[in-house]
């Protein structure tokens, strides 16, 4: 595979990058209403949602026709349990918007077989959906992508993972004690997040500094997961000045 250049922006703010990467995803979904979406959880994203929302209730933006996939859920939590990503999703976002929830997809945390529910998550994307056309990425301060950590390979595909220790420390805020902290999720592979069309990462704050640096400057490697979107033939990294500051 033949390395490509990610092009990188850098922003005033963490706002700026919301309202980058939200012009972004409203044109694609504007040009294509059946814009198929690649969704990502955490804090980074929550400005571009919150802008989406603004445009649905302020424009009347249509969101009907459009279908997501969330990158990961965690093993063994609910859709109804407040730090699940499915909760999440419909908090931040599809509960505010007029999308089709049966149109949103996220992986089942509470699943039998979860080898069977990543390979149908799979089989729905790219058989139903035809794959995803534009990502939206957050960026772990390992490097890790959705939930693929450190040691994940190139040809990863959907699965369940052990989360590592330091995923586990920079999650324990959202949850009362750390033993209530997953320690396995359910997540789209390497492989699979680079089939999108087009990828876009965000990333704010000085804890991402060094990730951010890694990915781009550093060697392409497993141990920076995020190393390997400089595979991917259309990749932008949308980061503020403090998450750009060693690049
Ligand atoms: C979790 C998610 C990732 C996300 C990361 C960063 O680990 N699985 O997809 O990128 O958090 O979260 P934040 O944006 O809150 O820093």
């Amino acid at each position: 595979m033949d390395e490509k250049t990610i092009q990188v922006i850098v922003c005033e703010d963490k706002k700026d990058v919301g309202f980058k990467a939200f012009r972004i995803f409203s044109d694609a979904i504007y040009s294509n209403p059946e814009t198929v979406l690649g969704l990502a959880t955490g804090s980074t994203p929550v400005e571009m949602y919150k802008q989406l929302i603004a445009l649905h209730k302020e424009k009347g933006f249509n969101f009907s026709k459009t279908a997501s996939f969330n990158l990961d859920e965690y093993f063994m939590l609910a859709s109804d349990h407040p730090q699940s990503y499915r909760y999440f999703m419909n908090d931040v976002l599809f509960n505010h918007i007029n999308i089709d929830k049966t149109r949103t997809h996220v992986l089942n945390g509470v699943c039998k077989t979860p080898q069977s529910e990543c390979q149908q998550f799979e089989e729905i994307l790219f058989e139903q959906y035809g794959g995803v056309d534009l990502q939206l990425l957050g960026i772990g301060s390992n490097g890790h992508i959705a939930f693929n950590e450190p040691g994940s390979t190139l040809d990863s595909r959907t699965r369940i993972v052990d989360l590592n220790q330091q995923t586990k420390k920079d999650n324990a805020r959202f949850f009362q004690k750390q033993e209530d902290v997953p320690t396995q999720a359910l997540t789209m592979g390497i492989g699979t997040i680079l089939e999108a069309r087009k990828i876009v990462l965000l990333a704010t704050g000085e804890n991402k500094a060094e990730a951010i640096n890694d990915a781009i400057n550093g060697p392409i490697t497993p141990d920076v997961p995020a190393s390997f979107l400089r595979y991917h033939p259309d990749c932008v990294f949308i980061v503020d000045k403090d998450a750009a500051a060693i690049l």
